[in-house]
């Protein structure tokens, strides 16, 4: 029940990985036959990944994941000869993108964080508002991974286009659960992360539109057209390709299956549980996210017991992640301070059922009913 945070690999991405590992292990910058296995191996899967999101093969730039993704398409564009530049974001972005964009900060940039609606969707007005001459990139998130808010990225990019800005989204939520394809959302740069989807971890994926003025952020041996140096993970990268692949043909299938759980577990949580809210959007929302707030309990609390039954939960109350702090997200959607303390993600898997759902609900019940007997805010 915590398929955002990261997924269990499938054994058929396993299985095309094996081989690279074992007979297929040469670098794919070596002149001789072994090197020219992993570089065909390279290219195939580049193709794969192109292909899946409608982009040329040429447009897509190997990465360690999401996480190296955001960074190069951020300090990438912003120019390292200018003194001051200006970059727009949201302030529920991931924190790959946030603190990238706080260390510009550090180096003298500018940056604005457009806030949100209560249900996470951006503010196009006040971003269009904060348009300067100096802009140089819009970064704002496909889908949060908190709260599964699925933002209007092809109205922001006409906006991105009309003042002749470049445009980034990370799509590491999106891959996967809802149609991705970089023409119809008319983005310029889009992050993929591998383990979100199935594939292995430590491997993602940039997309840069040709023709983006764009500057690396690794150097060494030229690898990835000069982009991204470093000798490439092929295994990595075949099962990132693979996983690409099947996440393209099951979309359909995986997403009504997801939602059909996901929909079923909200209304049967309503039905049977007192002061609780859906956090996100009810409808632009992702079909595998459940962000929900119960009153009068801590999040902590819920996913430890939670845990204790075989569940696992993430939580934005205070000290999620090993963080002292609540979720920025769910600061940003004016959400009282009860109902962050509350909060509880369940993200669903393909590899669910609805039999995981009564379980989920039943203990969901048990735990929050438990939990509010013990507490002195609640009347119950
Ligand atoms: C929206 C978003 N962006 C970026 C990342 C980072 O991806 P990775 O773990 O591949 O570095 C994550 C992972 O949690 C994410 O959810």
């Amino acid at each position: 029940m915590d398929h955002s945070a990261t997924t269990p690999v499938d054994q058929l991405v396993v299985d095309a990985m094996i081989p690279y590992f074992t007979e297929i292990f040469g670098n794919s910058s070596s002149l001789h036959s072994f090197g020219g296995e992993a570089a065909e191996a390279l290219s195939m899967a580049r193709k794969q990944v192109a292909e899946a999101i409608g982009a040329l093969p040429e447009e897509i730039i190997f990465t360690s994941g999401g996480t190296e993704s955001d960074n190069l398409a951020i300090r990438g564009v912003i120019p390292y000869n200018t003194s001051k530049k200006h970059i727009i974001t949201s302030v529920i972005e991931h924190p790959a993108v946030l603190n990238t964009c706080s260390f510009l900060e550090s180096m003298g940039h500018e940056v604005t964080y457009v806030p949100v609606d209560t249900e996470g969707i951006v503010d196009i007005r006040k971003l269009e508002e904060s348009v300067r001459k100096d802009t140089v990139l819009i970064s704002i998130m496909h889908a949060n991974n908190e709260v599964g808010t699925i933002q209007p990225i092809k109205e922001i990019a006409q906006i991105a286009k009309k003042h002749d800005i470049y445009f980034h989204t990370d799509a590491v939520q999106t891959v996967g659960k809802i149609p991705v394809n970089v023409d119809e959302l008319d983005v310029d740069m889009l992050s993929i992360s591998s383990h979100k989807i199935h594939g292995p971890k430590g491997v993602g994926a940039l997309y840069i539109r040709k023709g983006t003025a764009i500057e690396p952020i690794i150097f060494g041996g030229n690898h990835e057209n000069g982009m991204r140096s470093g000798t490439e993970n092929i295994p990595g990268i075949v099962g990132l390709a693979k996983a690409m692949s099947l996440a393209q043909q099951r979309l359909n299938a995986d997403s009504k299956h997801m939602q059909e759980m996901r929909d079923s577990l909200i209304s049967r949580i309503f039905d049977i549980i007192p002061d609780v809210r859906l956090n996100g959007h009810p409808v632009q929302r992702l079909p595998n996210n459940i962000n929900l707030s119960f009153k009068y309990v801590e999040g902590e609390s819920m996913l430890m017991l939670l845990d204790m039954k075989g569940i696992a939960v993430s939580t934005g109350s205070a000290c999620s992640s090993k963080s002292l702090k609540a979720s920025h997200v769910l600061s940003s959607l004016n959400l009282e301070d009860d109902y962050i303390h509350g909060s509880l993600r369940i993200s669903l898997g393909r590899e669910n059922t609805m039999e995981d759902i009564d379980y989920v609900v039943e203990s969901l019940k048990e735990t929050v009913l438990k939990l509010r007997e013990m507490s002195p805010l609640s009347s119950q």
